[in-house]
């Protein structure tokens, strides 16, 4: 399956220059979605996975029925002021704009395995915030796993040699 075909590229969205990769395009069709999913599960299926975490909010399309399929559960990293326990919180930089992430501090035991999920894979800076959470909480980060790579953005040189698989790359 060609899952490129299903991605629309909207120009200039949220702002002049960017050309926004949209999967709404190809989750709207359960087939499609169904076949992205499950080609994510194969390509991490021997990775000894205990949870998934994925960040808000389009890293909880791809990371929560990735958890499903591999039967493993799912760990929201949520943007800051949203979750109601104790957290850890880390800032970071987006492709544009800057934010702050959150994880619950029970969320993830020391020593569990936790693969990275989330739709794309643009300037890294999401992904390195996400690393640094799950590190924070004795995490093991054993991969990441996204629908979409922007590789003219070079995400993967903050992934530190950490096993990234992406479906799709512009
Ligand atoms: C987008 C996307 C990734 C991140 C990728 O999320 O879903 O999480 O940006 O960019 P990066 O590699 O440069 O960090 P966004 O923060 O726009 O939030 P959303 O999922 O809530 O739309």
């Amino acid at each position: 399956m060609n899952f490129k075909d299903y991605i629309r590229v909207i120009p200039d969205f949220p702002q002049p220059g960017i050309r926004f990769k949209d999967i709404t395009t190809l989750t709207n069709n359960g087939e499609v979605y169904r076949a992205a999913i499950e080609s994510l599960r194969q390509a991490v299926a021997d990775k000894g996975i205990d949870l998934i975490a994925g960040p808000e909010a389009r890293g909880f399309i791809v990371g929560a029925p990735l958890a499903i399929a591999l039967g493993v559960g799912f760990v929201p990293i949520r943007k800051s002021g949203k979750l109601p326990g104790e957290v850890v919180e880390a800032s970071y930089d987006l492709e544009y704009g800057k934010d702050k992430l959150a994880i619950h501090k029970d969320a993830i035991k020391p020593g569990q395995r936790v693969l990275i999920a989330d739709d794309l894979l643009a300037t890294g800076g999401t992904i390195a915030t996400t690393i640094n959470l799950i590190r924070q909480l004795g995490g093991e980060v054993v991969g990441s796993a996204f629908l979409i790579e922007l590789s003219y953005l070079d995400g993967r040189n903050k992934l530190e040699g950490i096993d990234t698989f992406s479906l799709v790359t512009y």
